[in-house]
């Protein structure tokens, strides 16, 4: 294995590790000799991952949190470097992205759980757990963005506000616990994921045909490539940015 890829003796977290983006990346650094802290709502879904890492030869930990409750977040952090003493990686990926009949239609309820999900959790964690890694050996903090942050339509929102605001504490965080600690954010464009089970896949693939330059949404393990470079050293003088892994979403 290139040296550059080898996570032997790593410690990666990824928030919603059980499904998806966030499983295909888990089992992807696990392969790689990462031990891994999978973080989502459902005990026994975290832990038939936690297995199948194990199987792989690296030690797992299934941890059962909601990412939009601040207090939970604390104990998660606390569960992982109880367990192992660090985190290398921190992978904020558990997102949602519900839809909705219309804008007025969006509760006060549905729009605090967007943002806690997709931007209130992540910023929380990455303090909690780059304050750590500062203090320590370093580490990258890797946030699952949406194109939907950089193209903001009334069918995508509050998510793509929050989204956006991923965007900008990536760049905030990574001069707070630079230079030892890299920040960075995929963008990630469509994949068919269990998020895509609500779409019309129909019209999704007759406006993908023309409108993404590779004219498909993308398999889960297509994000994989994308976090294995930030989560190494091969991408050692890159921080602060964002990467698009969208396809080529216009
Ligand atoms: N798929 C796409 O087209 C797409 C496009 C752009 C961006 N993204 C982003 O990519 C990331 C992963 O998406 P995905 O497609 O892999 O989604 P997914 O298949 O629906 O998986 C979501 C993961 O997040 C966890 N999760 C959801 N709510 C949570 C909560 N409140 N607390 C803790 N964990 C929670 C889920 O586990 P539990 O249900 O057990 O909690 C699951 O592990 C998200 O941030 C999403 O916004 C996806």
């Amino acid at each position: 294995m290139d040296e550059l890829l080898d996570f032997a003796g790593k410690v990666a977290l990824v928030t919603g590790g059980s499904r998806g983006l966030g499983r295909e990346m888990t089992l992807a650094l696990a392969e790689r000799g990462a031990n891994v802290v999978i973080a989502s709502r459902k005990a026994e879904v975290c832990e038939a991952v936690a297995e199948e890492a194990r199987a792989l030869g690296v030690e797992a930990l299934p941890y059962a949190c909601h990412v939009g409750h601040w207090e939970q977040l604390g104990e998660l952090a606390d569960a992982a470097y109880e367990r192992f003493g660090k985190v290398d990686v921190l992978i904020n990926n558990a997102g949602m992205s519900p839809l909705y009949p219309s804008l007025g239609a969006i509760s006060e309820e549905l729009f605090d759980k967007v943002l806690s999900v997709n931007f209130k959790g992540p910023f929380r964690l990455s303090a909690l757990i780059g304050e750590r890694m500062a203090a320590g050996d370093g580490g990258s903090i890797i946030n699952i963005s949406s194109t939907a942050s950089l193209n903001p339509s009334p069918d995508s929102e509050p998510y793509g506000a929050a989204k956006a605001g991923l965007n900008a504490i990536t760049r905030s965080f990574a001069f707070a616990y630079g230079p030892k600690v890299r920040v960075n954010c995929i963008v990630a464009g469509p994949y068919l994921t269990d998020i895509s089970k609500a779409w019309d896949m129909e019209a999704f693939e007759k406006r993908a045909k023309t409108s993404l330059a590779l004219g498909r949404g993308g398999q889960p393990n297509e994000i994989v490539g994308a976090a294995l470079y930030l989560a190494s050293d091969t991408s050692s003088f890159t921080t602060a940015t964002l990467i698009r892994v969208d396809g080529g979403t216009p």
